[in-house]
């Protein structure tokens, strides 16, 4: 079965570094669809170059933030509109398989791939290096699922980070409402919520009954290049390089 894997991805210096790293992880995996969504009113031409060098199955789109949350104070829905356009063409074009909501800056092992592609309806596993908690998963006891370890609960009744599942494009096909919300730190939770009906004890556990670690919630170090750059440099190299 085929794997769609949604990826949101905005402007900033370390864009083309996260993108490439994690586009040289996906051309190591067969049958998977990659849609790369900018939050941005149009796309980026070293973007579209870079996929295009990859030889990735692909479609880059875009999803700006809606202006009213762009223009709050505080935490901001990063990353909603461009998986919610992920979702409308997931609706449009896919009929079997898989996605997989996969941020441009975390860290996939390979074996992540091979195991979500076979979930029936919702799939979940940890995810390392979130929180002080150090780890994100569901809690097996007895063999069975029992409640989830997060460092942030929230009153959140799935309190799961964004790279910690995955599911059926059957499944979601069956629930045309399921959609993310624009709500800091309620995304996740929302979205399964709205993929009702779906409780807790029908997560398909992956990663050997979640005992092993597939994905890292990373964070790149952001280092955000002086805008003044010498006026020497102007007619050279250096001066291309800057942008981006
Ligand atoms: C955590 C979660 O893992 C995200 O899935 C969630 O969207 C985010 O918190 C949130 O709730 O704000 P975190 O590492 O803190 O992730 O956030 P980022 O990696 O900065 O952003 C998540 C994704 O959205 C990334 O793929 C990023 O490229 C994208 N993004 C970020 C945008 O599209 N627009 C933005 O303005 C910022
Ligand atoms: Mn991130």
């Amino acid at each position: 079965p085929p794997l769609y894997i949604i990826t949101p991805t905005y402007r900033r210096s370390e864009q083309l570094a996260e993108l490439t790293r994690l586009s040289h992880t996906l051309m190591l995996v067969p049958n998977l669809y990659w849609l790369v969504i900018e939050d941005a009113y149009k796309t980026n031409d070293l973007i579209t170059d870079l996929l295009k060098r990859t030889g990735i199955n692909h479609v880059y789109l875009t999803a700006p933030m809606p202006e009213q949350y762009k223009k709050k104070k505080g935490a901001k829905p990063r990353g909603v509109s461009n998986r919610n356009k992920g979702l409308e063409w997931v609706r449009e074009n896919a009929k079997t398989g898989v996605f997989y909501f996969a941020d441009d800056d975390n860290s996939y092992d390979l074996q992540l791939f091979n195991e979500i592609r076979f979930t029936r309806k919702v799939s979940m596993f940890p995810v390392g290096l979130v929180t002080k908690f150090g780890v994100s998963t569901p809690v097996i006891r007895n063999g069975r699922f029992s409640e989830f370890y997060d460092g942030w609960q929230g009153g959140r009744k799935f309190p799961v980070d964004m790279a910690g599942f995955a599911v059926s494009v059957q499944f979601l096909l069956e629930r045309p409402h399921a959609i993310m919300p624009y709500s800091p730190g309620f995304e996740e939770d929302g979205f399964l919520k709205s993929l009702k009906p779906f409780e807790p004890n029908e997560i398909e556990l992956l990663a050997s009954s979640c005992t092993k670690i597939y994905v890292w919630h990373t964070q790149t170090k952001k280092n955000e290049p002086s805008s003044s750059l010498a006026e020497k440099y102007n007619n050279t190299n250096v001066h291309l390089l800057k942008k981006i």
